[in-house]
C-alpha cells in the first residue's frame, strides 16, 4: 500500500456506497442532456477513481483516457470491462503534464482536491481540441462537514458564479452551471453542480 495514497483506506469499498453510483449517474445523464457524446468521442476524466462516472459514459463514447494518482483507486478500474477503450494513466496532474489532444475532459468530485483550480483548468485547455468541452461535477459550496476523513481536501465546494468566472477566464465559452443532485448525508444534504463548457 502506497502511504501518499489518500484512498488506499476508501478503494475497496468505495462502489459499495449506492449513493456513489446514484451521484455519478446523474452526473452523467446530465452531462449526455449538454453534450453530444459519439462512438468516435475520446474524453479525459480526471480523477477517474474507480471508473463510476466513465461507466456511466461509456457506452456513448470511442475511448476514455483515465487519470489517477491514487494506485488503490486505479486497481478497482483495472478490473473492470468496458463496452468502450480504456487507457489508464496513474499520475498527478498537478505535477506532470500529459500530452494528448481530447474531444471532452469529465471530472467528478476532484476538483476540491485541487488547489490551484486556474492552472488545472488551463491545462485541461491544452489538452483539449478546438470546440472541445468541460464537465466539471462537484460539490456546491459547503461548510466543510461533507468529508469526515483526510483525502487532501482543498476546498469545501465551490461557488457557482467565482468558478464560471475562472473557467471564462481560462478560455472556455458557452459555460453554464446548474445543480444536478444532491447527496445525503446523515447530518444534511450536499448539493452537487454540473459545469459544462466549450474551448
Ligand atoms: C472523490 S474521488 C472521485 C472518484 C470518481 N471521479 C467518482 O466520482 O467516483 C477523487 C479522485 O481524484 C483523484 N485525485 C485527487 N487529486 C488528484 C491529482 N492531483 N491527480 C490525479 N488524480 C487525483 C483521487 O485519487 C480520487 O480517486
Amino acid at each position: 500500500m502506497n502511504s501518499e495514497d489518500k484512498f488506499a483506506h476508501k478503494a475497496k469499498e468505495y462502489d459499495a456506497l449506492q449513493r456513489r453510483l446514484d451521484t455519478a449517474n446523474a452526473i452523467a445523464a446530465k452531462i449526455k442532456e449538454n453534450i453530444n457524446l459519439t462512438k468516435e468521442t475520446h474524453i479525459i476524466d480526471f480523477g477517474s477513481g474507480t471508473g463510476l462516472l466513465l461507466e456511466a459514459l461509456s457506452n456513448d463514447i470511442a475511448k476514455v483516457t483515465a487519470i489517477d494518482i491514487s494506485p488503490s483507486m486505479t486497481s478497482i478500474l483495472r478490473e473492470k470491462e468496458l463496452p468502450c477503450k480504456l487507457d489508464i494513466i496513474e499520475l498527478d496532474l498537478t505535477k506532470q503534464d500529459l500530452d494528448i489532444q481530447v474531444d471532452g475532459i469529465v471530472t467528478s468530485m476532484t476538483m476540491h482536491h485541487i488547489k490551484d483550480i486556474k492552472t488545472m483548468l488551463e491545462k485541461f485547455a491544452k489538452m483539449l481540441k478546438s470546440g472541445g468541452f468541460i464537465a466539471i461535477a462537484d460539490l456546491e459550496s459547503e461548510d466543510g462537514t461533507f468529508h469526515d476523513t483526510d483525502t487532501g481536501v482543498e476546498h469545501f465546494g465551490f461557488e457557482n458564479e467565482d468558478l464560471k468566472q475562472l473557467v471564462q477566464e481560462s478560455g472556455f465559452k458557452n459555460c453554464k452551471i446548474e445543480t444536478v443532485t444532491k447527496i445525503s448525508k446523515p447530518h444534511k444534504d450536499f448539493n452537487v453542480f454540473l459545469l459544462t463548457a466549450f474551448k
